[in-house]
């Protein structure tokens, strides 16, 4: 499965599937640089196998909740990201696609259409809603939250909102977005957008109190990660009609990640969600960008620069 090129010392996964525990452990050793995807978990155990040599984990993904940053902070292994302007560009571009997606109902009423099931106009048939006019509420006032805010906002007159841990004025004063608290967003918007990485603190920060406080024709949509929102407290909120509808990219457990959990089967079954397989980013623009901007980190770091990408703990 893997396989070794001497002259360049470099070690290349034959597939972009997930790489065995046991066999990373078994092939990492000696290893300067890791280059991970998204679905391969590098913990202690993994940066101990390596060994002292490993200096750098360059991650292919802008998030980093596959890697133990404390354990390589504790071994001054540094850890760098893939976050890109296309790769904001792309996730910002699907969770409009989510949103439009619920909003008019293309699923169902696509299913409707391709099973036969049309057999004449009526004017309450699938009724949806706008986006135009609506209030976004984005949680993570990042890049993608900008990238969202500017496209809904220029293109759809919508009201936004943010919500971050600390103000970004750059947001603010580009998309006319209005700092908020979480409370005030959930209760006030639409679309509620989650653009958070996953840690500690972002672990189910949707869950039953904060599904509890959105308004009942509001849609949720997550693009970040799965374990954001607490997808038990999610199913029961769409299947009491608490909130109208969810658009998900990620999910809590997604097959081949590490997770002691099946993937959950109930939402499958939903009507009003909306499902893609982890593909927000998944646009030649945003791959080819990825790759670049990981490999610019290693040729920085090797060349005993800064790189670009680093990412600490918080
Ligand atoms: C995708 O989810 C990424 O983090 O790049």
């Amino acid at each position: 499965m893997l396989q070794s090129d001497p002259r360049v010392k470099l070690t290349v996964s034959s597939t972009d599937k997930p790489i065995k525990h046991e066999t990373l452990l078994r092939r990492v050793k000696g290893v300067n640089v890791l280059c991970p995807l998204l679905t391969d978990l590098i913990d202690a155990e993994v940066m101990d196998a390596a060994g002292p040599s490993l200096k750098m984990i360059a991650n292919y993904a802008v998030g980093f909740d596959n890697i133990d940053l404390s354990a390589a902070k504790e071994r001054n292994i540094i850890v760098t990201n893939a976050a890109t302007p296309e790769v904001s560009e792309s996730v910002a571009e699907h969770t409009i696609a989510l949103m439009f997606a619920l909003a008019h109902r293309l699923i169902e009423t696509d299913d409707f259409t391709r099973a036969g099931k049309y057999h004449g106009w009526g004017p309450a048939m699938f009724l949806g809603t706008d986006l135009a006019k609506k209030t976004l509420g984005i949680i993570g006032g990042g890049a993608i939250g900008m990238g969202l805010a500017r496209r809904l906002r220029d293109g759809f007159d919508m009201t936004i909102l943010y919500s971050d841990i600390k103000r970004n004025e750059a947001l603010e004063k580009e998309t006319g977005a209005v700092y908020a608290s979480k409370e005030d967003l959930l209760k006030r918007s639409d679309f509620v957008s989650l653009h958070v990485p996953l840690t500690q603190a972002t672990r189910h920060l949707i869950s039953r109190n904060e599904l509890a406080i959105m308004k009942p024709t509001a849609y949720l949509i997550n693009t970040a990660r799965g374990p954001v929102v607490d997808e038990q407290a999610l199913i029961a909120a769409l299947k009491s009609s608490q909130i109208a509808g969810a658009g998900l990219d990620v999910f809590e457990c997604e097959p081949l990640i590490a997770c002691t959990k099946k993937q959950t089967e109930e939402l499958r079954k939903l009507k009003n969600v909306v499902l893609t397989p982890h593909t927000a980013s998944a646009t030649i623009e945003a791959r080819q960008a990825m790759s670049r901007v990981m490999a610019e980190n290693v040729i920085a770091f090797m060349n005993g620069q800064q790189p670009k990408n680093a990412v600490t703990v918080t």
